[in-house]
């Protein structure tokens, strides 16, 4: 299957996406990294591993029109499926339908618990003896579609946001490359059933 990443930052789930993709028996390959901020330090990694790029600023954009340019991308590239990987902008509706079934998102803690931003720190807040890290389809609503897989991470009574976010970020680059190989190889086997 042909995949587009989004990222916003970093990437080092990008980075770890894109060096399974070239394990044997991979199912995926990373046809394209997009990112709404041109400075994005995961597009030099992109760059370097010989991946297309394309990035635009959303700035003074509509989000409609945002969204359609970097679909337009996506379908440049011939990509089928999108995972998003710390891509910081909510998608229009219009676009996530269209994607429907073939968006994935990763989100640093235990799903439905602590939707949105500051994840670890609310996690610590409220006393949980564990965070962790999902991966799930995308849907309109933010950090709401149907979850593929999760991993666990323990909290200690010395974590601090930092210290927990470090963890959870290596649980994260081993979950997200085997949930979407998981995903893809059940939805070809599905095709080959049609
Ligand atoms: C990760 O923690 C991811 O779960 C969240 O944003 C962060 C992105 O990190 N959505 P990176 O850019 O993949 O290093």
């Amino acid at each position: 299957a042909r995949l587009a990443i989004f990222i916003s930052g970093t990437g080092s789930n990008m980075a770890a996406l894109t060096y399974a993709s070239r394990l044997p028996d991979a199912n995926y390959e990373v046809v394209l990294v997009a990112s709404n901020d041109e400075n994005a330090p995961g597009l030099a990694f992109a760059r370097a591993e010989g991946i297309a790029t394309f990035s635009l600023p959303h700035k003074g954009m509509s989000r409609e029109d945002h969204d359609a340019a970097m679909e337009r991308a996506v379908r440049d590239a011939g990509a089928e499926y999108i995972a998003l990987a710390g891509y910081m902008r909510i998608l229009s509706p219009g676009f996530v339908e269209r994607w429907a079934g073939r968006m994935f998102n990763i989100h640093p803690s235990l799903l439905p618990k602590y939707k949105g931003l500051d994840t670890h720190a609310r996690a610590i807040a409220a006393g949980d003896s564990e965070a962790g890290v999902s991966v799930h389809l995308v849907t309109p609503e933010l950090d709401d579609g149907e979850v593929l897989g999760q991993l666990k991470v323990r909290i200690t009574t010395d974590d601090t946001a930092e210290s927990l976010s470090k963890r959870v970020l290596i649980a994260e680059h081993q979950l997200y490359p085997r949930i979407l190989s998981d995903y893809l190889a059940r939805r070809s086997e599905a095709a080959d059933r049609l």
